[in-house]
């Protein structure tokens, strides 16, 4: 076993979650790799964050590309257990919710390689959704817990999680945020797509919200009649692209459809907006950061906190209108407060914590080898 330190990535929200942490680890001088998956692997999905983010090129790219969960899950599975063995690292570290998080954490444990989950104990008690799964396998997995939020601390330990395994770290995606905050320009990001003073921001891409034709054509309405109060840009995911395009989806002047955009383009125009719809996990805590509205298409959300200190509001697709429009008359009547530890540290946390897990573990192993002292 070697003193490395695995990081596993895959999709594009790892990437601003690892980012801290890859650099925090760097500034320790601990030996690290970076494993992309290559889940997702368009320019516009992957490359552009690596690049904006600072995260140094993969020593181990999959490229696994699409799939279903099991088809995709499964190759993830074979390849991952291939790179394991080639670097052999003291630790794997796993972000977030995505088929990389958990196929990652499955293949350390078969192997014996210790886990280390970073957004431990989200929880939105929805199994329909794949990343709850995700979730609480990776958690049940995990030696070290590294969680964002009180709520988190909470779910694990009633899941049985030793207190020893769980650590209230704060959460690195708002580290990169808040690292970022001076290279998002709204006034740009509006001349650039020629918009006007008051705009929206609308992502969607959830299976829940845009697979089945009749929740897709739902949520196009809806997005007309958030359109028809302000023009709307919506940036779109491959995922949902087609099927919003059969439930009628059209672009206009009022309701722009334009490629994923980058990291900094898009908290850009997020940064100008007067408010967001979205479905994504990540824009929910984005929005509370910026002090931007949020609606978010979903029944539940495995981060309340972004509604009791945050701008989130849980919306159906038939609320996106009138929601909107109270918004737009009377701005928002819950002004935002900063959640405990969302405070650009998270990365330097976590990097503290993992060092000295790896240096106590190879002295454990320096010990043994000796025949204990
Ligand atoms: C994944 C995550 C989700 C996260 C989302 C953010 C899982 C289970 N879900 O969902 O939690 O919110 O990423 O983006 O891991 N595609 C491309 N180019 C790419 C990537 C994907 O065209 O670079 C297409 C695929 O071909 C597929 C669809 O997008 O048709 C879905 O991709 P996939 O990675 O399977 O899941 P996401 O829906 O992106």
């Amino acid at each position: 076993m070697s003193q490395a330190i695995a990081h596993v990535v895959g999709a594009r929200p790892n990437f601003m979650k690892a980012a801290p942490v890859v650099r925090a680890l760097g500034d320790l001088a601990a030996t690290q790799i970076l494993i992309h998956t290559g889940q997702h692997y368009d320019a516009g999905m992957s490359d552009v964050f690596f690049r904006e983010l600072g995260l140094p090129e993969p020593d181990i790219n999959l490229g696994v590309g699409s799939g279903s969960h099991a088809s995709q899950t499964a190759v993830l599975l074979v390849g991952l257990e291939k790179a394991f063995a080639e670097a052999s690292p003291a630790v794997v570290v796993v972000y977030g919710d995505v088929n990389s998080t958990i196929a990652a954490a499955l293949v350390a444990a078969k192997v014996g390689i210790p886990i280390a989950h970073v957004e431990a104990g989200l929880r939105s008690f929805d199994m329909t959704m794949p990343e709850e799964v995700n979730r609480k396998v990776t958690d049940a997995l995990s030696d070290l817990c590294f969680a964002t939020s009180p709520d988190a601390i909470a779910h694990l330990a009633r899941e049985g999680v030793a207190t020893e395994r769980i650590h209230f770290v704060g959460n690195p995606m708002i580290d990169t945020l808040l690292a970022n905050l001076d290279r998002f320009d709204a006034a740009r990001a509006r001349s650039a797509l020629s918009l006007p003073e008051r705009f929206a921001v609308a992502t969607l891409h959830r299976p829940g919200n845009v697979d089945a034709p009749r929740d897709a054509r739902r949520l196009v309405y809806a997005l007309g009649e958030l359109a028809a109060l302000l023009p709307t840009v919506l940036p779109l995911h491959p995922r949902g692209r087609a099927s919003l395009e059969v439930a009628g989806l059209t672009a206009s002047e009022r309701l722009r459809v334009i490629e994923p955009l980058g990291y900094v383009d898009f908290l850009s125009l997020v940064r100008g907006a007067a408010l967001v719809l979205t479905d994504s996990g990540g824009i929910q805590e984005e929005t509370t950061i910026l002090g931007i509205p949020c609606l978010t298409v979903r029944p539940n959300t495995e981060r309340p906190i972004t509604i009791s200190h945050g701008t989130n509001r849980l919306v159906t697709p038939d609320e996106v209108g009138g929601a909107a429009a109270s918004i737009l008359a009377g701005g928002i009547d819950w002004p935002p407060e900063r959640p405990p530890l969302w405070d650009g540290r998270a990365g330097p946390r976590i990097a503290r914590i993992l060092d000295q897990f790896v240096r106590e573990r190879t002295d454990d192993q320096a010990r043994e080898l000796r025949g204990g002292d």
